[in-house]
């Protein structure tokens, strides 16, 4: 039985006084929610302070970045031995937004992946189609280059240690949210793909959902077996609307 996830991806968003807000009213808003892993990835300058913040809190923190390399002359980067030091669990690597906005490959990613759990965090690999990818009927494709670069260079024995989210780039903060069926298919087939490799591996993975989740359309995507959770951007910035997420996820995994 795989345990659901629900990750806030708050992006480039915060600021000390709105930190300390949005998490003192989601902890009172998710007060009781077991049942579901619960995490924050706030931006790098706030992740220490959340950290201390939520320290009696089942709440995770994770970051939303790492480099490849463990330290060195690399300036604006951060080391995952430094985000697993200062209390970090979890960092996505590969968002649509960064694989993007920085140029990063599917190669680098996967070091990234790698590098991730050299350090002992977890890594939330993202992966996803564009939408004039999906039109053109190549969403399998292009995961399945996504997923092959990581299953190629850490091995299918490491997604034991980590987590995929599918986030179809046309449904990330357009509010267009793909239909649990069009989520379910893609997620079925990434777990397939793993299982191709080690179905043991692939039936304890857990898959999440990303792109315009929110409280009122999560529970219809975590209806389905294959969807195990969320990474959840603009709703994680809500109080509520995360914490009905949560519960969403919470109730479906029961
Ligand atoms: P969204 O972002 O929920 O705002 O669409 C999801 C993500 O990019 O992780």
């Amino acid at each position: 039985m795989r345990k659901p996830l629900v990750a806030g991806n708050w992006k480039m968003n915060g600021s000390r006084d709105a930190n300390r807000e949005l998490l003192s009213a989601l902890q009172a808003e998710l007060a009781g929610v077991d049942s579901v892993d619960l995490a924050v990835c706030p931006p790098a300058v706030y992740l220490a302070e959340v950290v201390d913040t939520l320290s009696a809190s089942p709440i995770a923190v994770g970051g939303q970045d790492c480099s490849d390399q463990a330290s060195g002359a690399y300036t604006g980067e951060v080391a995952a031995p430094m985000l697993r030091e200062i209390g970090c669990r979890y960092v996505i690597v590969g968002h649509s937004e960064r694989r993007e906005r920085q140029n990063e490959d599917s190669v680098w990613v996967a070091a990234k992946y790698q590098a991730a759990q050299a350090a002992g965090l977890v890594p939330i690999l993202c992966v996803g189609e564009q939408k004039e990818e999906r039109e053109a009927g190549r969403t399998e494709a292009v995961v399945s280059e996504q997923l092959d670069a990581v299953l190629d260079a850490a091995g299918v024995e490491s997604f034991d240690h980590a987590v995929i989210a599918y986030e179809p780039v046309w449904a990330i903060g357009t509010g267009l949210t793909a239909t649990p069926e069009q989520a379910a298919e893609v997620h079925a087939f990434i777990r397939n793909r793993v299982a191709a490799r080690d179905p043991r591996v692939a039936a304890d993975l857990r898959i999440l959902y990303g792109g315009s989740m929110k409280a009122d359309n999560a529970a219809g995507l975590l209806a389905h077996d294959d969807i195990d959770g969320g990474l959840v951007g603009g709703a994680s910035l809500d109080a509520a609307n995360f914490a009905g997420i949560a519960r969403a996820a919470a109730g479906a995994g029961e």
